[in-house]
Parts: C-alpha cells; sequence; structure tokens
C-alpha cells in the first residue's frame, strides 16, 4: 500500500501497525514532506545531535517506525541519492525517537 505519510503527518498510524500484522508493505509518499519539505526543530537538533542531515533523520525514522515502510525517497541529486542511502546505517537512539514523537 502507498499512501501520504511522514514525520509530521501520521494519519495512517493505525494502518500501519495492521498492515504489519498482515506481513503488507506500505511505502509512505512524500517522506520528505513532497512539496512541502519537513522543516522541524526537533528534526534538527537530532540531526546536529547525530552528525547527520535533517532529512536523513526523517527517512531514518520512517525506517524504525515499523517493519513493513519500504522508502522510496524522490531526489533529482547524486549527492542526496548517497545521502539517502545511507540512512539505512543510521541507528536513531531511544531519546532521539522521543524528540522525533513530538513533532
Ligand atoms: N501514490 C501517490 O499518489 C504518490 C504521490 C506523490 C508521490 N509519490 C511517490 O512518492 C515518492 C516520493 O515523493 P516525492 O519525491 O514527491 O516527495 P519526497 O520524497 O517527500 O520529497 C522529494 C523532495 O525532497 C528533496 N530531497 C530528497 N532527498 C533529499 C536530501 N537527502 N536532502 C534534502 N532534500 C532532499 C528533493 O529535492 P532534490 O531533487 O533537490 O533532492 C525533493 O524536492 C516518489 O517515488 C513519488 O513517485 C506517490
Amino acid at each position: 500500500m502507498q499512501n501520504h505519510y511522514n514525520l509530521a503527518h501520521r494519519a495512517d498510524d493505525a494502518l500501519i501497525d495492521s498492515l504489519a500484522a498482515d506481513g503488507i508493505a506500505y511505502v509512505p509518499f512524500f517522506p520528505l514532506g513532497g512539496f512541502t519539505p519537513l522543516q522541524s526543530t526537533a528534526l534538527s537538533g537530532v540531526a546536529s545531535r547525530l552528525g547527520v542531515t535533517p532529512m536523513q533523520v526523517a527517512l531514518a525514522w520512517l525506517l524504525r517506525r515499523a517493519p513493513n515502510v519500504l522508502l522510496i525517497p524522490g531526489t533529482s541529486r547524486v549527492e542526496h541519492l548517497r545521502e539517502n542511502l545511507a540512512v539505512a546505517e543510521i541507528d536513531l537512539p531511544a531519546d532521539a525517537m522521543k524528540a522525533l514523537e513530538q513533532i
């Protein structure tokens, strides 16, 4: 299933958990906010503490959100593609997850 979902647009929270229980994949479109890119003090704060970019944190949060979440972030820049691929190696600590949940 594909639908609009990101750190600041979480109407599908319960649906994602339900799909995960049934082993059905969920692809969030606009994972970085799409036409209105995500901007948040909490997001920037976590990124700064971890030494990565806010967009990388937003993608890392989605990967950690549930096991059935698959990512297809859109980009027209090779530099961003590399940053987005590197997200698989970012481990968000519990305090970072807690801060991001406040968004
Ligand atoms: N099913 C549907 O109805 C539906 C609707 C909309 C979208 N989608 C799909 O969902 C996917 C994502 O959608 P989307 O591309 O519109 O939205 P998105 O991934 O949320 O955002 C893309 C924007 O983020 C920027 N970006 C990407 N990586 C970045 C990075 N590392 N740092 C900073 N900025 C970064 C891109 O700019 P740069 O080009 O400068 O990197 C672009 O402006 C696509 O595959 C799209 O086809 C599906």
